[in-house]
């Protein structure tokens, strides 16, 4: 009685430790209306560092958080200045106090086999489903085999591994391939949930379905489930909303890198960036500075016999299937590919459960930032279809997104995905 007391307590203080809460910190819906109020609520977001979740192209909003003793300087400063805005979320903790909320509605069908899909995960227990897929082979409808590998294709200044797994069935004509990456960024929780759904899809076909195994008949997937297993790791243990790696900053108390702003493709802090270390988007000293960013890099080196024909990089939130380029409004020369394949994706999401997403390039439909992982996986490995998934949802929750949510983001993600990989067999 006592033990299990113990272990029970052990459990949850996983999840409620802390040591960084959020208690009254808001999130405020902000709606400028000219370039001046633009210009005006960014010079705001310098000087007190705040931390920018999403632009809204659609109304032009921008969802910003803001903490308890400056959120009345803020709201006047607006409200001085006129500048539309009102509090979207009213105390970020309340949310992630919720986030674990039992799930009554959706059933997982695979959770006694193999892992449950319905619930967030700590590195260490994505690492022992990682190992487990090494033990047993899967199958689809057709009853051939599906066979995984494991690599470790980097470490971490906290010395854990970046893993990489390859799912594949057996053919003699030549595939090309997909990589998949999640966990670029820590706090965004439902990139990695998705990764792992998608692997356990490919390998597994839990529904059997022909069209999950048409995926590994055409295509080698080469997946990495987690990239940031240090910041992933933070965000579990000590603060829920960490977005960047671990790395102790050389000249400054603040850790971390944007990894997603480090990747060495037309690299430029000023472009959506920052060259400070405190910030959310520290773009890193230099291009590469960052043993995750590298590992990328140097995986796509050694892997030059592997004919990648897409790169997708998972993260949330916003609904947006994304095409570079992220460092300049310029689109690539053959935009108009990505961008079919990418409304292809986004229909197929839609018919689901009417979930909407936006298709552009991410200059054109986010803002620009330099470094990111996609500029560099088009721009600098050449892979043409080369996008940034953002996830689930617009806003309501934000990255603070409730397990409940985790199945239909998965079931409508693995349609885009499967509707995506057949538009390529017929585009250029
Ligand atoms: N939310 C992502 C980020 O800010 C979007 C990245 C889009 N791609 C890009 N190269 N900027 O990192
Ligand atoms: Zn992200």
């Amino acid at each position: 009685m006592k033990l299990l007391c113990i272990t029970t307590l052990l459990l949850v203080s996983q999840v409620t430790t802390q040591n960084t809460r959020y208690d009254g910190h808001e999130v405020l819906k902000i709606f400028p209306k000219t370039t001046n109020e633009a210009s005006y609520v960014l010079d705001m977001v310098q000087k007190y560092g705040l931390d920018v979740w999403h632009v809204h192209h659609n109304d032009s909003s921008l969802d910003v958080k803001i903490w308890p003793t400056i959120s009345s300087t803020v709201k006047q400063d607006l409200t001085n200045t006129r500048i539309p805005f009102f509090t979207w979320i009213k105390d970020i903790q309340s949310l992630i106090d919720q986030q674990f909320a039992p799930i009554t509605s959706h059933i997982n069908k695979r959770a006694t086999q193999q892992f449950m899909f319905t619930v967030y995960h700590s590195f260490a227990q994505i690492e022992a489903y990682v190992a487990s897929l090494s033990q047993d082979t899967g199958t689809g409808p057709s009853g051939d085999s599906i066979y995984s590998s494991n690599a470790v294709i980097g470490y971490t200044e906290e010395n854990r591994q970046i893993h990489l797994v390859k799912i594949s069935k057996p053919s003699n004509q030549a595939k090309k391939a997909i990589f998949v990456d999640g966990g670029i960024h820590a706090r965004e929780w439902i990139s990695p949930a998705f990764v792992l759904y998608l692997i356990d899809q490919l390998k597994y076909n839990p529904d059997q379905l022909q069209s999950v195994e048409d995926l590994v008949d055409t295509y080698d997937w080469y997946i990495v489930p987690v990239l940031n297993p240090d910041g992933y790791s933070y965000s579990f243990a000590s603060d829920r909303l960490w977005r960047k790696n671990r790395r102790t900053n050389s000249g400054s108390t603040c850790h971390g890198v944007d990894l997603n702003r480090n990747f060495g493709y037309q690299w430029n802090p000023a472009i959506g960036g920052s060259t400070s270390a405190c910030s959310d988007v520290f773009s890193g000293v230099s291009a590469f500075s960052e043993a995750e960013s590298k590992a990328i890099r140097d995986y796509f080196a050694s892997a030059s016999n592997v004919d990648f024909i897409s790169y997708l990089t998972v993260h949330s939130y916003g609904q947006m299937w994304l095409y570079p380029w992220g460092y300049t409004s310029a689109l690539p020369n053959d935009y108009v590919d990505l961008d079919a394949a990418g409304n292809t994706a986004r229909v197929a999401i839609r018919n689901r459960f009417n979930t909407r997403y936006t298709v552009g390039s991410s200059t054109n439909v986010l803002y620009s930032a330099a470094g990111g992982s996609d500029d560099y996986a088009k721009g600098g490995a050449g892979i043409k279809y080369s996008y940034t998934l953002e996830l689930r949802d617009t806003g309501r929750y934000g990255f603070v997104l409730p397990e409940s949510s985790i199945i239909p983001t998965c079931q409508e993600t693995m349609d885009g995905v499967i509707a995506f990989a057949n538009d390529l067999k017929v585009l250029p």
